[in-house]
């Protein structure tokens, strides 16, 4: 297992290139299993998760290959491996997100095997909204030995009115409902740009879905879909991670390949920090200062704040005057960072979904373990900033969801390298 270890103090300058959003292309890529023919898809970033994915898009007999750095090609074809529909334990524990294969198996092959995910770190994670969805639908749905079990003899449109805000749900019912019969409505459904993305690319496959980006989507169906090239969106979290990451450390940097309208939130809420951000078309300067201020901040379906980025506004609240209190609206208990931030002298007091920081002039510098992906994120925020040595351990997790995160920071200036323990 590998470490990283940071000396913090130094400040960030240059430029730095966002890869595409890993949230995007895990549907994305589960999608094209409803394609016929040859798809290429551009700005996949070069991740662990993305590799699980192709594994489980491999296991149910589609090609999947990369064929320039950030384009994968991948081939389903109508009407071969139709006896495929699972996708085991052994893949799907290491990664949540594989359960947006249900919607596109199930629409494909009549029938879904998918393992049941399980809660994790960041707290519960039900599925319960994906299956009544696809219930609505007309799909049977059991959950058996750990199991979800799905058939359908066919899909029928309908209107779903989802009960909370759900990112992969609203992915699930989408991929279901493209090839069903007639028209579906989803109301309350996630607008997140990585569910626009996914609408987007189903559409440049014939899809034909209305209302991208508002509270209600419009599906109707059609007969067949077919293999297309398409290029995913920047990644907003890991922008909004750099983008923290300049700020931090008192630096200058410019994100290149950045979509301004996706960071609207992030944006604000920095510059009430304190932080000057001056955008330009697909770029973006982030000049830090040498005192922020607190700030209260709430994470909410988009376009609110992302939760993606708690993790990593907490670590730069621990050095912002004053009192700052984030609450946590989609996952109440994604707290756990913030007792390893306090080893690294913050003071935050967590109480229920809320946390409540109070500012410090420093950081110092120990050994903290990473729990979850962005939390990972926050704690390599915090180093980069801390009184002297920080190691962070368990980094497979950001493995996940950064593509050489310690390198491109290390471009940018910061003392930071990864040791194999
Ligand atoms: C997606 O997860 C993201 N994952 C998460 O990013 C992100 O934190 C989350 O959306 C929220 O934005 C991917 O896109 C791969 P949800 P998802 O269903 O879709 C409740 C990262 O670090 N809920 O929108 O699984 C749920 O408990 C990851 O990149 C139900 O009650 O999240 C939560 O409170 C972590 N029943 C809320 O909805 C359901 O059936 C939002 O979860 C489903 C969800």
């Amino acid at each position: 297992m590998d470490k990283i270890v940071i000396e913090g103090g130094n400040r960030l300058e240059g430029g730095v290139r966002i890869h595409g959003a890993k949230n995007a292309a895990l549907p994305i890529m589960a999608a094209s299993l409803l394609l016929d023919g040859p798809s290429r898809i551009h700005g996949i970033p070069d991740i662990i998760d993305i590799q699980t994915q192709s594994e489980i898009l491999r296991n149910l007999g589609g090609e999947v290959k990369k064929i320039e750095d950030g384009s994968l090609e991948i081939i389903f074809r109508d009407g071969e491996n139709d006896d495929k529909f699972t996708a085991p334990y052994e893949l799907v524990r290491k990664m949540r997100a594989s359960i947006c294969v249900l919607g596109p198996l199930l629409s494909k092959r009549r029938r879904a095997k998918v393992s049941y995910p399980g809660g994790c770190v960041i707290g519960q994670r039900p599925v319960d909204l994906h299956i009544k969805g696809l219930t609505a639908l007309g799909a049977q749905i059991e959950t058996t030995e750990g199991y979800i079990n799905a058939s359908a003899d066919k899909l029928r449109g309908t209107h779903i009115s989802f009960a909370g805000k759900t990112v992969l749900g609203t992915c699930n019912i989408l991929t279901a409902a493209v090839l069903a019969e007639g028209t579906t409505t989803i109301e309350y459904a996630a607008c997140e740009p990585e569910v626009q993305d996914l609408a987007n690319f189903l559409n440049k496959a014939g899809a034909k879905i209305t209302g991208i980006g508002e509270n209600k989507l419009t599906v109707e169906g059609v007969q067949k879909l077919y293999g297309v090239d398409y290029e995913i969106i920047p990644d907003r979290i890991e922008a909004g991670t750099f983008m923290i990451a300049g700020a931090i450390t008192g630096g200058d940097i410019t994100l290149e390949n950045i979509r301004q309208d996706h960071l609207g939130v992030v944006t604000d809420k920095l510059r009430e920090i304190g932080v000057e951000i001056t955008p330009s078309g697909n770029a973006l300067r982030v000049k830090g200062n040498n005192t922020y201020r607190a700030v209260d901040l709430m994470t909410l379906p988009y376009p609110g704040m992302p939760t993606d980025m708690q993790a990593q506004f907490m670590a730069l609240l621990c050095i912002a005057e004053g009192k700052s209190i984030i609450t946590e609206k989609i996952f109440p208990d994604r707290f756990i960072h913030a007792s390893e931030l306090r080893r690294m002298g913050a003071d935050i007091r967590v109480d229920g979904p809320s946390a409540i920081i109070r500012g410090i002039p420093f950081l110092s510098g120990t050994e903290v373990m990473v729990s979850d992906l962005r939390a990972g994120a926050g704690l390599v925020l915090a180093g980069l900033v801390a009184k002297g040595t920080t190691q962070i351990h368990r980094i497979y997790h950001l493995d996940r969801g950064y593509e050489q995160l310690t390198e491109r920071l290390l471009t940018l200036g910061a003392a930071i390298k990864r040791i194999k323990e």
